[in-house]
């Protein structure tokens, strides 16, 4: 309760969210990943360890299941497997963030859990209304975290000329040497993005340090949740880029996800790009961001969704979920990710097969299934047309296909179950240097999470099967051979 008795936006949504679960069915929700607890949800935020715990935030907004103000969700997890609800953490109570709390990310700092976030200030006038973005801080137990009274602490003052004062968003915030860094999105005059680099040492006072990366017209426009780490001798820098053109590298148009791997120029205080290359090439995977765990893993996870469609309708009561967290390495500058290794643990009633495959469809009855692992390989020498169907029948089904002729690999949605007139296949080209076909497939219920190549490239989509259909079927032009292995995931 305030001053004059009125209770707070924070214990709003706290008190609804204790309401509303238990009325939420859990057929539709996901066995092992992260989904919304009620009403709507989107990236994931504060991805972090403190006191042992991994805690993730997200945008949330939880009375309806569309985007709206947005508050800050909360859940903890040991394994990445099994999560924990915790109380919302952040509400949209200030003048600062009075539009909504953006995203943002979390650091353990002298004891402290610290969030960074985007506080949206809407001001109307008499031209119309402006949502001015601004940097803010709060602090907290792991549980209670409460807005900091110097907030915001980055604001127009500390945007260089040409920036955006509209586009100025999504804190990643680290510490090195007792230096907190911060890189956030923005958008310069020529309407395409550029990261900024600030500091400080006390979490109140920021500096400028620099432009540290821009898109220039090349990767989409502005550019959304930034990331910025470094990994095998390397510096990566995430993205989100909105609104970009079909190119090369399996660069889809749209808003999608892109790794910049390369080396920091100390002087200038720049990002020097090397490779580029998208995070994931599939449907639903965006604003990814990375935690660096105290056993030195780099683990990265993003909403498993696109701003092209939602998940389900409004009659489940919850709408988005998280891609399952992923372990990241680079090997010949070369992002790769795999599905972290805790989920194995959880494996159950394995069956392994190796056998040809035949012209006709053939079902297989021992891998039918909707909440799964599949491990398949294939020879490349041969040239044929490989063509696998998960979550089948007569009517519905998901196909993956390798043509290695052309080296490509096809996944079609298309009999997924949409409703949406859009196109739902997608082409992408394999990697050439590769001694087999390599395919780790992750599944539960009505999320597929394809790895290529022992996670060289990795492939997201939703699909809206009724959760009934889980027959796989599949066939090959020619009498090539394929090895499997099969794993219920099996959570209790
Ligand atoms: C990315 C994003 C962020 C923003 C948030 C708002 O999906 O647009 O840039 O902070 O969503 O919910």
């Amino acid at each position: 309760m305030n001053q004059n008795n009125e209770i707070s936006k924070l214990e709003k949504a706290r008190i609804y969210e204790n309401k509303m679960i238990p009325k939420i069915g859990n057929e539709v929700r996901p066995k092992f990943h992260v989904s919304s607890p009620v009403g709507w949800m989107n990236d994931p935020n504060g991805f972090s360890e403190y006191k042992g715990d991994i805690h993730l935030f997200f945008q949330y907004y939880p009375y309806a299941t569309k985007w709206g103000a947005m508050h800050w969700g909360h859940m903890i997890t040991r394994d990445y497997v099994k999560w924990e609800l915790q109380p919302v953490a952040l509400a949209p109570d200030q003048e600062y963030d009075n539009f909504g709390c953006f995203s943002g990310s979390a650091i353990e700092w002298k004891g402290k859990h610290v969030l960074a976030y985007t506080g949206v200030q809407r001001i109307e006038n008499k031209e119309g209304a402006k949502n001015y973005q601004t940097q803010c801080i709060a602090i907290g137990d792991g549980v209670h975290y409460k807005k900091i009274g110097t907030n915001p602490v980055i604001d127009a003052k500390l945007i260089p000329k040409d920036g955006s004062k509209l586009d100025f968003r999504d804190p990643k915030i680290w510490e090195e040497n007792g230096i907190v860094y911060m890189v956030v999105g923005n958008r310069t005059e020529d309407t395409s993005g550029q990261i900024l680099l600030y500091k400080t040492i006390d979490l109140e006072n920021w500096e400028f340090v620099s432009v540290l990366d821009k898109c220039n017209n090349r990767y989409g426009k502005m550019w959304e949740c930034p990331d910025f780490f470094e990994l095998n001798g390397y510096k990566v820098l995430i993205l989100s880029p909105q609104e970009m053109q079909a190119d090369k590298n399996n660069i889809h148009a749209g808003d999608g996800t892109l790794s910049m791997i390369g080396l920091f120029d100390e002087n200038k205080k720049i990002f020097q790009e090397h490779v580029i290359m998208p995070v994931d090439i599939g449907f639903d995977f965006y604003a990814p961001q990375t935690m660096l765990g105290t056993d030195g893993r780099r683990i990265m996870i993003a909403w498993m969704q696109s701003w092209c469609d939602k998940w389900f309708d409004d009659v489940e009561g919850f709408c988005g979920m998280m891609s399952f967290p992923r372990e990241l390495s680079i090997v010949n500058e070369i992002l790769y990710q795999l599905p972290v290794k805790e989920i194995e643990c959880y494996y159950k009633n394995q069956i392994v097969l190796d056998t040809f495959l035949k012209e006709e469809w053939t079902e297989f009855e021992s891998l039918k299934g909707r909440i799964m692992n599949l491990h398949i390989s294939l020879d490349t020498e041969l040239s044929y047309i490989y063509e696998l169907r998960l979550a089948a029948n007569e009517r519905y089904y998901t196909r993956i296909s390798i043509d290695s002729r052309r080296n490509v690999l096809i996944f079609d949605r298309s009999y997924a179950g949409f409703r949406k007139d859009a196109v739902h296949i997608r082409e992408v080209e394999l990697d050439k240097n590769c001694e087999k076909y390599n395919l780790q497939i992750l599944m539960d219920k009505y999320s597929i999470e394809l790895f290529i190549q022992g996670g060289r490239q990795a492939f997201t989509a939703i699909i809206k099967t009724p959760i009934d259909v889980d027959g796989v079927y599949m066939r090959a032009n020619k009498d090539i051979k394929i090895g499997i292995v099969k794993n219920d995931i099996v959570i209790d």
